[in-house]
């Protein structure tokens, strides 16, 4: 079983559909509301568990009823939350979403993931010391992510960075890093003054652009490969991103070859977008394995 670590924001997603998204200024009238568990850290952990993986979050939720949903929900995909610890007087992260037009834009207030300090990992390091393979994202202090690639680099063990949202990032973790797995707006921020072509030059094998329903670009140290997508109708690409990092770390974890296990990930996230909400498509291992037949 693949021992997976999870460094990242657990948040409420507060998703409006609508067919419109309003200007400022304006109101128009919504479809629906509905309240579901996401975050990009949470979002990653639930699908690697779903995935087959042993998996340990480090994160924070607010002392509130969000709270509570959130770590039940942990509980009821096998993710263990012996790192997930309330922060008193604080909100839980949420993500304000609006689902309109074809596409969702989001605002996230991070509220207690601002509480994932460095700190705060230090005293779960054993956890990512022993891990397989550590999974990170960008809704929790740039500090912490810097902390963790040395606890990374320390103990030899893989970082998976996932550097979403955009956020510009100290050369030492890019360096630390194992692999890196921007969308193409965020290969932008993070590689300023590089193209694509040449960030994807300057780290072979190691930084992998996701391309939306293109599919991945990497150099593989001699050209450049795509693996494509697969085409799916899809009802909400909220979570896509995490669940394609997951399951990449999984497939990575269980030492399946690079080609095979971004197949594998772009298998598990185009299911993904088949259902409503961040974590609501989430496939099963077994599911993932019978679509790849
Ligand atoms: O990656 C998707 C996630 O990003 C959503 O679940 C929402 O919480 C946002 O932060
Ligand atoms: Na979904």
């Amino acid at each position: 079983m693949a021992k997976i670590c999870v460094i990242g924001s657990s948040s409420m997603d507060l998703v409006v559909t609508s067919s419109r998204r309003p200007g400022a200024g304006e109101t128009v009238l919504g479809d629906s509301f509905k309240t579901v568990p996401g975050g990009k850290g949470a979002n990653q952990a639930v699908a690697a568990a779903r995935l087959g993986a042993d998996v340990s979050m480090i994160g924070r939720v607010g002392d509130d009823a969000f709270g509570t949903a959130i770590l039940n929900n942990f509980k009821a995909n096998g993710v263990n939350t012996q790192n997930v610890k309330p922060v008193t007087h604080m909100e839980s992260g949420t993500a304000h979403i609006v689902l309109a037009e074809g596409d969702n834009s989001i605002v996230v207030v991070e509220a207690a993931n601002r509480e994932v300090t460095p700190a705060y990992v230090d005293e779960a390091a054993e956890v990512i010391q022993c891990a397989d393979i550590v999974l990170i994202q960008q809704e929790i202090p740039e500090e912490t992510v810097v902390r963790v690639s040395e606890i990374c680099a320390q103990s030899g063990t893989p970082l998976l960075l996932n550097p979403a949202p955009a956020r510009k990032l100290p050369d030492e973790v890019i360096d630390k890093a194992a692999y890196i797995t921007p969308n193409e707006h965020e290969a932008v921020i993070l590689f300023q003054g590089m193209t694509p072509a040449e960030a994807l030059r300057k780290y072979p094998n190691k930084l992998f652009i996701t391309e939306g329903s293109n599919g991945v670009r990497y150099f593989d140290g001699e050209q450049e490969i795509v693996v494509p997508t697969y085409k799916v109708e899809p009802v909400d690409t909220t979570g896509a991103g995490d669940t394609f990092n997951a399951a990449f770390a999984v497939a990575l974890a269980e030492g399946k070859p690079l080609q095979d296990s971004i197949r594998f990930a772009n298998r598990a996230a185009s299911l993904s977008v088949t259902k409503f909400g961040a974590q609501g498509g989430m496939p099963t291992r077994d599911e993932v394995e019978e679509s790849l037949k």
